[in-house]
C-alpha cells in the first residue's frame, strides 16, 4: 500500500519537541529512533513542569499549607486522568510508581509473596523483558512457585497453543508483555486474559510498550494488574503507574513501608493506609507524576488510533526496505502482527559497532545490544541486536536516513568481514 500523508500525522507536531527540531548529531538533524528505550517530551510537557517548580511545588499530603494543598491537587488530578485515560473504574487503582520495573516488582513482592505456595506455577514467557522475569524468579524462589515460560512461533509470535497446554489450575498468574520491546510483537492479551481467568488465574499485562502508542481499555481487556513507564509515552522518567483491580489491591499487604502509607503507627505496629496511599511510602514522584497529566493530554490531543496509523505506516516504509538489505535478518513477525519497533541483526557486524557508526556518521539514535531480553535473543542465536523504534513525530525521510545509513555502514564492515566487540 502506497503510503500517503493520510496515514501520517501532521509534520508541524515535531515543532512541539525541542530536542527534535534544536539538536544536530554528526552536523545534521537528529534522527531520534530509540524511543522505545525512552521517549522525548513536547513542550507542554517541560512548560507544566516549569510551572509547578516555579508556582506550585511542595510536599504532598502533608501540609496544610497553600503550596501543598496546590500540589496535592495537582498530583491527584494527574492520578484521575490516568484513571480516564486507562478507562479505570476508580482513581484509587491507578498506584504511582517508580516506573514499570517499580510496578512489576510491587506486584511480585506484595502479591506474590502472600498468595503463592509451593507448586504453584507462574506463566510468563520468553519473550519477556528481563523486569517481567527477574521478579517472578525472585518470588518463585522465596515461595517455592515453579516459573514457566510460553514459546514462541517460528515467526516471533507467542505460541498460543503452548499457552493453553501450559496453563492449568497451578497456575496463579500469568505476566505478559503486551507488546514485545525487541520482537515488536503485538500480543494477543485480550484471549491470554479470558483463557487466563477461565482457570482461576491472574494476570499482569506489561504495557511500557503499548500504553505510548495504542489505545488502552484495563475494563474492557479484564485485566488484573498493568503496568507502565511515564517516560515512554512523553513523560519524564523516574515514574510509572501499576493499575491493579480494586479488590486485589485492597487485599495486598503494602509493599514499602514509611511515611504516608499508614493510618496510624505504634512503637508496636502500623496500620496501613487506604488506597492508594498504601502502595505509596514516602515522598512520590510529585513533578513527574503531575507531569504525566501533560503528556496525557498531548497524547489524547492526537488521537491514540492515528499515532498507531503513523507508526504503522512509518514500520512498513522500514520493514520493507530493511527486508532488501541482503544479510540483515529482521528479528520478529511481518509488519502487520508488530507495533512501531523493527530489531535486526547482521551475521559479521556487532550491533554496537553498528548503532555506533549509523549515530557518529548519520546522526542516527538507535539502540544496540539485548534490550534487556538475553533469554530471548540467547533463543535467536545472537547475543545482540540494532532496534529502530518509532513514534509520534518520526517521518519517512528518516527511514530513508537510516536505511542509507545501513547500507554504507554495511559496506564499510562486511566486506572484510570484520567482527569487533565491545562490551554489553
Ligand atoms: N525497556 C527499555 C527498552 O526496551 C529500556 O529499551
Amino acid at each position: 500500500m502506497p503510503l500517503t500523508n493520510k496515514h501520517l500525522l501532521p509534520e508541524s507536531l515535531r515543532s512541539d519537541f525541542p530536542i527534535i527540531t534544536n539538536d544536530l548529531v554528526a552536523g545534521r538533524p537528529l534522527v531520534f529512533l530509540d524511543n522505545a528505550a525512552s521517549t522525548q517530551r513536547p513542550r507542554q510537557v517541560i512548560e507544566l513542569i516549569t510551572r509547578v517548580y516555579e508556582h506550585d511545588y511542595a510536599n504532598v499530603h502533608r501540609g496544610i499549607h497553600t503550596l501543598s494543598e496546590r500540589s496535592t491537587e495537582l498530583y491527584e488530578q494527574a492520578r484521575e486522568k490516568i484513571a480516564v485515560f486507562l478507562g479505570a473504574a476508580h482513581a484509587r487503582e491507578i498506584i504511582f510508581t517508580q516506573g514499570t520495573t517499580g510496578s512489576i516488582n510491587l506486584v511480585a513482592r506484595s502479591w506474590g509473596e502472600t498468595n503463592l505456595r509451593p507448586g504453584d506455577e507462574i506463566l510468563t514467557t520468553v519473550m519477556e523483558h528481563h523486569s517481567n522475569l527477574v521478579p517472578w524468579q525472585q518470588v518463585a524462589t522465596k515461595t517455592g512457585a515453579i516459573l514457566r515460560h510460553v514459546p514462541l512461533t517460528d515467526d516471533g509470535r507467542l505460541d498460543m497453543s503452548a499457552f493453553q497446554k501450559l496453563l492449568s489450575e497451578r497456575t496463579k498468574l500469568v505476566a505478559v508483555a503486551s507488546v514485545s520491546n525487541t520482537l515488536g510483537t503485538i500480543n494477543p492479551v485480550a484471549e491470554i486474559i479470558t483463557q487466563a481467568h477461565a482457570v482461576g488465574a491472574l494476570v499482569l499485562v506489561d504495557a511500557a510498550q503499548s500504553v505510548p502508542h495504542l489505545a488502552t481499555d484495563v475494563v474492557k481487556l479484564d485485566a488484573d494488574f498493568l503496568a507502565f513507564s511515564g517516560h515512554k509515552m512523553l513523560g519524564p522518567s523516574g515514574v510509572g503507574v501499576l493499575y491493579g483491580k480494586e479488590q486485589l489491591l485492597d487485599a495486598m499487604p503494602p509493599f514499602l513501608g514509611g511515611g504516608s502509607m499508614i493510618n496510624e503507627v505504634r512503637l508496636d505496629g502500623f496500620t496501613p493506609a487506604e488506597l492508594p496511599a498504601k502502595f505509596e511510602a514516602g515522598t512520590p514522584p510529585i513533578v513527574p507524576a503531575i507531569a504525566m497529566s501533560a503528556a496525557v493530554d498531548y497524547l489524547q490531543s492526537v488521537g491514540l488510533a492515528a499515532i498507531h496509523r503513523h507508526e504503522m505506516a512509518l514500520t512498513q516504509l522500514a520493514y520493507d526496505a530493511l527486508s532488501q538489505i541482503e544479510g540483515l535478518r529482521i528479528l520478529g513477525p511481518a509488519p502487520e502482527h508488530r507495533a512501531g519497533l523493527i530489531s535486526f541483526a547482521f551475521e559479521r557486524i556487532h550491533a554496537h559497532e553498528f548503532a555506533q557508526v549509523l549515530n557518529d556518521q548519520f546522526g542516527v539514535a538507535v539502540r544496540a545490544g539485548h534490550h534487556c531480553t538475553q533469554p530471548l535473543h540467547k533463543l535467536l542465536g545472537i547475543s545482540a541486536s540494532t532496534r529502530a523504534s518509532f513514534y509520534l513525530y518520526n517521518r519517512p525521510e528518516e527511514i530513508d536516513r537510516l536505511v542509507e545509513g545501513i547500507r554504507i555502514v554495511q559496506a564499510m564492515f562486511a566486506p572484510q568481514g570484520r567482527r569487533r566487540t565491545r562490551p554489553q
